[in-house]
Order: structure tokens, then C-alpha cells, then sequence
């Protein structure tokens, strides 16, 4: 079937497809984070209304009919709190304010009102590992000098050697290079290291400081007293830390490292959790948890701690049969166990576009890979973008989708090196490219920059490409057989039929190179990761599918949707 037929399950006309929409937002039970889909704005390079070059809070609030015709329950922004921007936002300078560039606290509110409005909930970004330098808190601290209560918010520390000119200890910044910087007074006098897990804009806090844990909990109530649903909770499994500062070694028992998934953590949000909970069943935290063990992340998801987490094994997988139900039924089971809701995500603002991605010989993401000049072929990758896309959206538990994946945006890789803002790219010496080529404002309109991202010519504070123009969302918006027709008819699919959401899941035998799944009744998702086509299983209806089928057959880098007949 070409991609223009919608499905005959009872939604056809654009009417009711938003009249479904509407319905399911809230979804009765008040969990309605359990099976959405959440879409993620960077809004520094959303939409741009003032013409700043900059995406702002008007720029999404203009747009809000598109995200509702995409057909998404949620949307989850990253930090746009005021900040020096030395990691994109994530160096929060107040967190309960909004930076000029975006806006004002009063915009994010009616924002916040605006989308619901439209059956569209509010996530927000809250960074608690770290402030930006510039927070007052830290500038308090550098005011008040060695041994003052206000550095004991941080982790400031002497140095070690003669001239104590060595940190504390040998531990890495996740950016690269030392995790400590050296304070220098006004009058050039150096004196105490801080530690930073990330850029030297970002001090961590400690969080055996009870100010710490109650200016957490005030933002948590300052947020959904405004009609937030979620949380989204940044490096969350990185907060606590070992108060001796022991050097890293190989042999940390779990639970017991000296800064990733320290069990300190639990109690911290277990006590969100209550917060969380005193608002109704409807607010969500969802933490943002790297860590390979998987009965370790599975803690987190406990029935009185995090509500949620991002699926980074799925996301990091490469496109290969084996590793994706490796991947699949891993999540499905460490969920089962604490009777929590997966989540499946292939793409956000930190990694690497997926059409750019799949299109590479080694098709999985690790940070500590990321290099210039990897080879991709773009016509592979779209193809496996649009395959996964499907296989993603079918299986049980929410979606998240980053602005741009809608759009099929390939990772931009010819940055001139001197507009590369992200730390991580300095940080590795220039080897790294960063993090920016996934961050390059979206195209809306148009054949040039700035795609009717700003209003009218301006130098965005990133540089599109020249070739984007059949990437607009007005393009394809025209072009049923575009990765953006593909994605709203998915995701209509996705809320409407009754065996997707919480219908049950089960594996269908399938030849090698093949992942087959059986939804509910009698919904099937069937993938072919092989290089020729691959026969159907028996079926009455073909719901969607992510390429033609070929003479009936399903051919490779793949996916279909169908009815499957009942024996
Ligand atoms: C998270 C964010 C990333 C940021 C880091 C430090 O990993 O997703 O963008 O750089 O935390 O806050």
C-alpha cells in the first residue's frame, strides 16, 4: 500500500483524526505517559519569531498546530532556563526563569496552557547534578572563600603537591579532561579546585547538603504548580558522589562507584517521587540513566522511585536483527520486573542523526566514537530511519522522537569548525565533532536558509545547509510518501488501534534478518535487516509500511504494519 491510504480502523478524515488526538490525551487512568508520544524541542533552534537567529518560546507556540497535527500526547523541552549557554542550556544560572533569548516566565506558562489546550502535556528539563558558574549560589561560594558553609554547596576541595597545583584527584570530565578546575582570585592568587563532571561552567552540587535536596524540591513544586506533567531529569544517576573522593578503579562494587549510581540515589528520588504523586497520577518523572547493567537501571523504576526512563540500549544499537531483539526483549523484561513502562528512543539532541547513522558500516552510537569524516550513504540510512521509525512505534510503552526526526534531518557534518559550539568538541582537542550537526535549526519553508525558521534572512546561530529544501516541513508536508507523512500516519495508527498501547507482545517466527512481533489480536510488525526481500506472514490487511512492498514481498531495511489472519 503507498503510504497516502490511511488504514481502514475507523479514523480517516482530519476531523477525526483530531477528535482522537483530543480523546487521548489523559487516557482515563491518568498515566497517560505509559504509551505516548513525546516529542522533544531544543528550542534554541525550534522556530525563531523575534529573528534573532535563535529559536524562542513564540517559535513554539507558533507551531503548536503542527505538533498537534503530527499527533503527539507530549512535548518535552530541553533547558530553557537562563544560562551562559556553556553546554546548550544545561548550565542553569536560575532555575526558575526563563532565559531572554526564549522569552519570559509568563510565555512558558501560557505555552504550558496553550498546549494543553490542544491535549498536548508539558515536560521540562531539570539539571540537579549541576549549576552554571554563574548561579548564585557558586558565585556566593567563590565570594565567601575556603572553609565558608556557601562552598559546601559544591565541591570545592585544595589541591594536592607543593604548590597544590594538582586536583583532588585523577577524575575525567564526561566532556574530556580533568573534572576539576582551579579557582583564581580577582587578584590572581590561585587557591581551590571545584569539581565539574562536564564543562567548568557546570560545578556540581553536593547532594549531602540538605540545601541542595530543598532547592530541588521547590523547583520540582515551582514547576507543576504551573501545570507541568513531567520531569525530565538530566545525568540522574551521576548526583551523589563518595564524600573521600576516592580515586575511579575497575573494582567498585555496584551501588558503590564513586559517582555513577551511587544507591544514595534512590532515597533522593524516592522523595520526588512523593512530590511527584502529591499532584496526581499524571505527572511523570523520567530519568536520564546511562548504565549498561540493566538489573542496576531497572532500580530506578521501581514503583516508588523514577516512573521512567530513556532506552539508551535501544538507542545505541546498531541496525542488526540480532542486537535489536537482543535490545527489545532486555527492556521488556527489566521493565516487567518493577512493572514500569519502556521506553523506545532513536534519536536525541546528543547523539547522531539516525538517517547518518544507519547509513554507516558500524551503525551503533558510542560517544567515545565520534570522529569527522565517518562515510555514510544517506539513501541507506533514510530507509533504515523510516524501518526503525516503525519497529519503534509498535512496540509497547512511550516514543520519543526529537525534533528533526520527523523531518528525516541527516546530521549536519560540515560545521566550520570556528561556529562549533558544543564543550565537547574543545574538550576532546578537536577530534570529536560534537554535538551541534543534530542541533542545527529546523527548516520549516522555503529553498534557502533560513527555511522559515526566522522570519526573514539572518545568520541562525548555527548554519543550515544549502540542500534542505526538500526537508522542509512544508515539503513533505505536500509529499504523502515523505518520512513526515509516514510519521503522522504512524502515529495515528500508533494511538488509535486497540492493540498497540498496552495490547500484549509476542515474537512470530521469522527467517534470519527478519524481526517479527505479533501486537494484541492480531496486530504485526514485521522488519527485514536482510539484503533480499522476505515473505509476509499471513495476513488480511496491510496497514502501513515504511518502503513499497516488492510482488507481496517485504523488501530490505523495512518495515510493515499489518493485520495478521487469524489461523
Ligand atoms: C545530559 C544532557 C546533555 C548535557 C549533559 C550535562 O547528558 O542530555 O546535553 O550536556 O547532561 O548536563
Amino acid at each position: 500500500m503507498s503510504t497516502t491510504e490511511l488504514p481502514d480502523i475507523g479514523i480517516s478524515s482530519g476531523i477525526e483524526r483530531a477528535a482522537a488526538r483530543g480523546a487521548g490525551a489523559g487516557d482515563g487512568d491518568g498515566e497517560w505517559w505509559r504509551g505516548a508520544a513525546i516529542y522533544q524541542v531544543y528550542p534554541r533552534s525550534f522556530a525563531d519569531a523575534n529573528g534573532d537567529g535563535t529559536g524562542d518560546l513564540a517559535g513554539v507556540r507558533a507551531h503548536l498546530p503542527y505538533l498537534h497535527d503530527l499527533g503527539i500526547d507530549a512535548i518535552w523541552f530541553t533547558p530553557w532556563y537562563p544560562s551562559p549557554m556553556a553546554d546548550g542550556g544545561y548550565d542553569v544560572a536560575d532555575y526558575r526563569s526563563i532565559d531572554p533569548m526564549f522569552g519570559a516566565l509568563s510565555e512558558a506558562e501560557d505555552l504550558i496552557q496553550e498546549a494543553l489546550a490542544l491535549g498536548i502535556h508539558s515536560i521540562i528539563d531539570v539539571v540537579p547534578n549541576h549549576v552554571s558558574s554563574s548561579h548564585t549560589w557558586f558565585q556566593a561560594a567563590l565570594a565567601a572563600g575556603p572553609g565558608s558553609p556557601e562552598r559546601e554547596r559544591f565541591w570545592f576541595r585544595d589541591g594536592v603537591g607543593e604548590n597544590a597545583d594538582e586536583p583532588p584527584n585523577h577524575w575525567e570530565s564526561e566532556f574530556g579532561g580533568r573534572a576539576w578546575s582551579r579557582v583564581v582570585r580577582p587578584d590572581g592568587v590561585p587557591e581551590q579546585w571545584y569539581l565539574h563532571l562536564f564543562a567548568p561552567g557546570q560545578p556540581d552540587l553536593n547532594w549531602d547538603h540538605p540545601d541542595v535536596r530543598r532547592e530541588h524540591e521547590e523547583i520540582l513544586r515551582f514547576w507543576f504548580d504551573r501545570g507541568v506533567a513531567g520531569i525530565r531529569i538530566d545525568s540522574a544517576a551521576l548526583l551523589a558522589k563518595d564524600a573521600a573522593l576516592p580515586e575511579v578503579t575497575e573494582a567498585h562494587d555496584p551501588g558503590s562507584h564513586p559517582y555513577v549510581d551511587r544507591d544514595e540515589l534512590q532515597g533522593i528520588y524516592r522523595s520526588w517521587r512523593r512530590i511527584a504523586e502529591s499532584y496526581g497520577a499524571d505527572r511523570v518523572l523520567i530519568g536520564e540513566i546511562w548504565l549498561p547493567d540493566a538489573d542496576r537501571f531497572a532500580r530506578y523504576l521501581r514503583p516508588d522511585v523514577l516512573h521512567s526512563a530513556f532506552n539508551f540500549d535501544f538507542l545505541t544499537a546498531p541496525w542488526e536483527a540480532g542486537k535489536l531483539r537482543q535490545s527489545i526483549e532486555t527492556t521488556l523484561d527489566v521493565h516487567a520486573r518493577v512493572g514500569a513502562s519502556p521506553t523506545w528512543v532513536l534519536s536525541n539532541h546528543d547523539v547522531t542523526r539516525p538517517v547518518t547513522r544507519y547509513g554507516r558500516e558500524d551503525s551503533g552510537f558510542a560517544f567515545d566514537a565520534k570522529r569527522f569524516g565517518v562515510p555514510t550513504d544517506l539513501q541507506v540510512g533514510r530507509r533504515r530511519a523510516r524501518a526503525a521509525a516503525l519497529l519503534a512505534m509498535a512496540l509497547p510503552g512511550a516514543y520519543y522522537l526529537y525534533q528533526g526526526e520527523e523531518l528525516g534531518l541527516p546530521e549536519v557534518e560540515d560545521i566550520p569548525v570556528d561556529r562549533i559550539q558544543d564543550p565537547m568538541h574543545i574538550r576532546s582537542g578537536g577530534v570529536d565533532p560534537g554535538r551541534d550537526g543534530c542541533r542545527v535549526p529546523m527548516p520549516w519553508s522555503g529553498d534557502q536558509p533560513p527555511y522559515g525558521f526566522s522570519p526573514g534572512p539572518v545568520d541562525t546561530w548555527l548554519p543550515q545547509p544549502d540542500d534542505w529544501s526538500a526537508l522542509t516541513a512544508d515539503a513533505q508536508s505536500a509529499d504523502p510518501a515523505s518520512i513526515l507523512s509516514l510519521y503522522r500516519d504512524a502515529l495515528l495508527i500508533r494511538r488509535t488501534h486497540p492493540d498497540l498501547g498496552s495490547g500484549s507482545f509476542s515474537w512470530l517466527a521469522s527467517s534470519p534478518g527478519v524481526l517479527a512481533f505479533r501486537r494484541g489480536a492480531s496486530f504485526g510488525s514485521i522488519t527485514n535487516f536482510g539484503s533480499t526481500p522476505a515473505e509476509l506472514p499471513d495476513h488480511d490487511q496491510i496497514w502501513l509500511a515504511s518502503a513499497p512492498l516488492e510482488g507481496g514481498r517485504l523488501p530490505a531495511d523495512a518495515t510493515v504494519w499489518l493485520r495478521l489472519s487469524s489461523d
